[in-house]
């Protein structure tokens, strides 16, 4: 028998990462419920990879402790390691150098199946299947990376994500390599994915209107601390601090309003 799975809950607890001495993440404490879309902005070098890193286990935190579905997914060893990191998945930021340029794009999404346990059998079928819920044509699968286009690559990205049939995607800045037009497509894909299978994100970008379209919260991170939180369309009406500011004006062009003084 075993034992029904925790729930997918993602939750980081005053995690450090140092770097030569230098904190790159300085205590930061974030939760991401099941099903739960949070948004984490900051500016380039605020410590947001680190904290992706720190969140899937690829890193070990120098303090503070990483949780995910009750478990710490670095010291995870073994088949139980397999099955906690398959629910806990991440789309990088540049898939074309994440994806093996010798494997055409329907072997990498069958290795991760492979990985997963799913029958060699099943894994044609699964890996067509896969290409369709990433909107992508089952036919793509032939191709090598070199033969596909950014925003094509970032499905494949996430189809490989999703072939273990994870909770929770930790997305870092998916779609900052792309154009306006693919990046609103890989937005749609992920909030149609959410709303159809239940998915959670952990959603990391520099830019807050991309954060603001996914995130239900959202964490600013400026030089490894979470400067603010809050609702994502609270802080999208009116940012709190002049950093938050200055992110909501390099995202719009426009001048962020000023918070209003209660006295
Ligand atoms: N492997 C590393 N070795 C040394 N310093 C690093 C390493 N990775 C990141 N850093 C430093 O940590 C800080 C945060 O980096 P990073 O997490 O990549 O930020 P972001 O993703 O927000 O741009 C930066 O000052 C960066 O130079
Ligand atoms: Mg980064």
């Amino acid at each position: 028998m075993t034992a029904p799975a925790a729930p997918a809950e993602l939750r980081l607890d005053t995690v450090v990462k140092r770097y030569g001495g230098r904190p790159a993440v300085d205590g930061v404490s974030l939760a991401v419920g099941p099903g739960e879309a949070v948004g984490l902005v900051g500016e380039s070098g605020s410590g947001k990879s680190t904290l992706a890193r720190l969140a899937l286990g690829l890193l070990a935190p120098d303090g503070g402790t990483v949780r995910f579905a009750g478990h710490d997914p670095y010291r995870l060893r073994g088949a139980r390691a397999r099955a906690v990191r398959g629910r806990l998945q991440f789309v990088p930021q540049h898939p074309r150098g994440s994806l093996n340029p010798a494997l055409r794009a329907g072997e990498a999404v069958a290795f991760a199946l492979r990985l997963h346990g799913t029958p060699r059998a099943e894994r044609a079928g699964a890996v067509a299947g896969l290409f369709r819920q990433v909107g992508l044509d089952p036919a793509l699968a032939r191709r090598h990376p070199r033969e596909l286009s950014g925003g094509q690559l970032q499905r494949v990205a996430v189809a490989r994500a999703l072939a273990t049939r994870p909770d929770l995607l930790v997305c870092d800045e998916p779609t900052s390599a792309l154009d306006r037009s693919a990046q609103a497509r890989l937005l749609d894909l992920l909030t149609g994915l959410r709303e159809r299978t239940g998915l959670g994100l952990l959603f990391i970008s520099h830019d807050l209107a991309v954060v603001r379209h996914l995130a239900d919260r959202v964490l600013v991170l400026r030089h490894g601390r979470v400067l603010e939180e809050g609702p994502a369309a609270d802080l999208w009406e009116a940012p709190g601090h002049p950093y938050t500011r200055a992110l909501l004006e390099a995202a719009t062009g426009r001048t962020a309003p000023r918070p209003t003084t209660l006295t």
